[in-house]
């Protein structure tokens, strides 16, 4: 796997270069580049992703629906600005590669359309598929004077409407974290493309710091950047590439996890199905859950997510009082 640097956007206060490349024996080893040029040699941690069986509070279709029943009230108002901004989106969509208008796209967990906004900058909406198990959220995309010409449909990401060689690109952001069974997810990123296509999935990176992993294991899955490689690995994808991002205002910090924390690519070698054998499928949103089960579980998830609404306030203000060019 090679690497992108963050590139103007992103990371610029940050000024580094990072590259991570993946040895399948060694592990993920990231080379550093600061700004006088040297590197310094890093690695990253290595863990192997959490089993299916037990994810996060918030880690399931059943809480995410309900999660984004209310959320998708102020979603686009109070959530994106902090985490998701629109300069962040179109770095990340960049090594998506979307050069073509005519190419046909599949965005999986579109929600309100944020990110599908990024897309059609490059691509005619009427190519565009939204989907996403959120109705409440799709509800809010509808309106979207610009994805008026887009298709928009509920859907499940682990278990895709469409026909195997169907797209060009699949665009996935800032949704993995919710799904149960992630390497699902990504197995059906790589049957839905085409052959030569590609796929990029936007999602979080895990913390280093203590009191934000408590929180993050509390939430919802934090991948670790290693776990995205292997996940596209198994699914079949080849050219796997990672590319950092996060808000101008953290200037590169990563300890407290983030959000929308890398964009992961992946090109489809073959047509058809994934080479990935799984078994049967863990959640299906409409199964009926314990409501006591379901009622705390939901509530850890949205304390551990109010947290996360106050790190990027205390990354913002940190920014501002600390002299520029100095580590937050
Ligand atoms: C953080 S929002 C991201 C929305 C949008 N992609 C953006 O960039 O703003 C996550 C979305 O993933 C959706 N989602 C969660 N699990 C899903 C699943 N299994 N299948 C489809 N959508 C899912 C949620 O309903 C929600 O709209």
């Amino acid at each position: 796997m090679s690497g992108i640097a963050p590139t103007g956007l992103g990371f610029a206060g940050s000024d580094f270069l990072v590259r991570c490349l993946y040895f399948p024996k060694k592990g993920l080893v990231s080379y550093n580049r600061n700004q006088n040029g040297r590197m310094l040699t890093t690695r990253c941690s290595i863990s192997s992703s959490r089993p299916a069986a037990q994810p996060r509070f918030i880690q399931h279709k059943k809480e995410a629906f309900w999660f984004y029943r209310f959320l998708s009230i102020v979603y686009d108002h109070i959530i994106n600005p902090g985490h998701w901004t629109e300069d962040m989106r179109d770095e990340a969509l960049e090594p998506a590669d979307l050069f073509d208008r005519n190419m046909r796209v599949v965005d999986v967990g579109g929600g309100t359309g944020f990110t599908t906004l990024g897309i059609v900058k490059h691509v005619d909406a009427k190519n565009v598929t939204i989907l996403d198990q959120s109705p409440h959220q799709l509800a809010k995309a509808k309106k979207k004077e610009p994805l008026k010409e887009c298709t928009i449909i509920e859907g499940d990401a682990e278990d895709l409407p469409f026909p195997t060689d169907y797209a060009d690109r699949y665009v996935s952001a800032g949704s993995i974290e919710y799904w149960p069974d992630p390497q699902r997810g990504i197995k059906e990123a790589y049957r839905v493309l085409k052959i030569g296509g590609k796929a990029c999935v936007i999602g979080p990176v895990y913390p280093t710091f203590w009191l934000s992993q408590f929180f993050a294991d509390m939430w919802m899955l934090f991948p670790k950047e290693e776990d995205y490689i292997e996940w596209f690995k198994k699914a079949g994808f080849k050219d796997v590439k990672l590319k950092r991002i996060g808000p101008k205002w953290y200037r590169g910090v990563r300890r407290h996890g983030l959000i929308m924390g890398c964009s992961v690519t992946g090109v489809k070698p073959l047509s058809g199905d994934s080479p990935l054998q799984l078994g049967s499928m863990a959640e299906d949103v409409k199964k009926p859950v314990n409501p006591f089960v379901f009622f705390l579980r939901f509530l850890l998830g949205v304390i551990a997510a109010t947290y996360y609404v106050l790190v990027p306030i205390y990354m913002w203000i940190k920014d501002q009082i600390v002299p520029k060019g100095q580590p937050i």
